[in-house]
């Protein structure tokens, strides 16, 4: 059995599905691996590093598209390389069945199966392939950084002979992983943090780690589902959020949100007079951008100056910690990996939770019941 290792095509990204030390534990199953030239570099894996580990150099990515019975990825290729994916072979990445279903056609006609990180169930086996989690954490953390970098403050306390510098107070949106992330490297630089979420159970965590939890009566509405993630809320409770956003924001110098509902667009959070009640220098790092923002004024994938608060709206701030984003993703993938390939022998076990949720097609068929319905209502159109 082969799995092929490509270069990843997205503008801007940096990241590679598998490093290095993955081939070493495939290759120790019998499983060959061969990699596109360079496809690891930006990650800081050499073509001869992936070589110590027993992986070959491709002639050209058309071959390892042709050939390779696996091919994990970390984003979805374009239409050109699906087309030349080997007849029933497997490729398995952050593959947005749900946000673009059609970019996946080529492959379903190929007789592929195809594998959503997306749509891995969240259940405590699979916490170890849970790549969302992991790309989340490298985020919130980078989220922060940004945000110090460009705040024209410091965000400890400082007591100087020159005077008390006081610690910048920064505001998180969305306590969940990326937030979390973001709440414990703001702390760690010294700053005042608080967060707000709409999941009651976040309290707890926000509060473990020194931050403020801000909350908001909601009228004892149901705001999580069974997976623990949070539901789209009527307008009456998000305006009430809105509202406490606003009041919060007026003594913010960094706001960073998080927000997101699955599979839906992220919730609008934070209104154009929160904006205009922060203070001149303020930040606001939109991490829901790539779903269409928390922000009213955020502009996906820009950054923009309204009224002298800069709102950025980073599409892909895992690929800016290329080396570390990877190391995650590859042995996330690696145990998911794990669970089709057995002692070298490739079975794909459809009773299996893991396997079962996270499968969007199998040899072509569309397995995925929202992603049938996705793409039948665009063929009928
Ligand atoms: P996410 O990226 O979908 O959302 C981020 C945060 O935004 C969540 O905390 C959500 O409650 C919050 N949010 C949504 N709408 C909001 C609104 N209107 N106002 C304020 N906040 C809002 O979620 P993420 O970070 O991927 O995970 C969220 C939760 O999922 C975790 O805290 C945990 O409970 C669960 N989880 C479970 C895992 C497992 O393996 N068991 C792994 C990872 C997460």
């Amino acid at each position: 059995m082969l799995i092929g290792i490509v270069k990843e095509s997205n503008t801007g990204e940096t990241r590679v599905a598998l490093l290095p030390d993955a081939v070493k534990g495939l290759k120790a199953q019998g499983v060959e691996v061969a990699i596109e030239n360079n496809c690891g570099l930006n990650a800081g894996a050499s073509n001869d590093d992936y070589a110590r580990a027993g992986g070959t150099v491709a002639s050209d990515r058309g071959w390892l598209f042709a050939n390779a019975d696996i091919i994990p990825v970390v984003n979805c290729p374009p239409a050109e390389d699906l087309r030349r994916l080997k007849q029933g072979s497997i490729l398995s990445g952050f593959l947005r069945p749900l946000d673009d279903p059609a970019a996946l056609r080529p492959a379903i006609d190929r007789g592929a199966t195809l594998f959503s990180m997306e749509l891995i169930p969240r259940i405590t086996r699979a916490q170890a392939m849970d790549t969302l989690s992991s790309m989340a954490t490298v985020a919130g953390y980078k989220a922060v950084v940004i945000a110090a970098d460009h705040l024209p403050r410091m965000f400890p306390l400082l007591m100087t002979a020159a005077g008390t510098v006081p610690p910048a107070k920064v505001f998180v949106i969305g306590a969940g992983v990326a937030g979390l992330q973001a709440i414990a490297t703001a702390r760690r630089l010294g700053a005042l943090v608080s967060a707000y979420d709409v999941r009651a159970a976040a309290g707890e965590q926000v509060k473990s780690l020194g931050a403020t939890f801000v909350e908001v009566d909601l009228g004892g509405i149901q705001t999580e589902d069974k997976g623990g993630y949070a539901k789209e809320l009527s307008e009456e409770a998000l305006n009430r959020g809105r509202d406490l956003i606003a009041h919060t924001a007026k003594t913010s110098d960094v706001i960073i949100t998080t927000a997101q509902v699955p599979g839906r667009r992220a919730p609008l959070l934070v209104r154009r007079d929160a904006v205009e009640g922060m203070r001149r220098g303020s930040i606001i790092l939109d991490l829901a951008a790539p779903g269409g923002g928390n922000c009213e004024l955020t502009r996906p994938g820009e950054t923009i100056d309204h009224n002298g608060v800069t709102i950025f709206g980073p599409l892909n701030l895992p690929a800016t910690i290329p080396v570390h984003a990877s190391q995650l993703y590859s042995k996330n993938m690696t145990n998911f990996l794990n669970l089709l390939v057995k002692k070298g022998v490739l079975t794909v076990d459809m009773n299996d939770e893991i396997i079962k949720g996270s499968c969007v097609a199998h040899n072509g068929n569309v397995v995925n019941e929202r992603v049938a319905a996705v793409l039948q209502a665009a063929s009928a159109r």
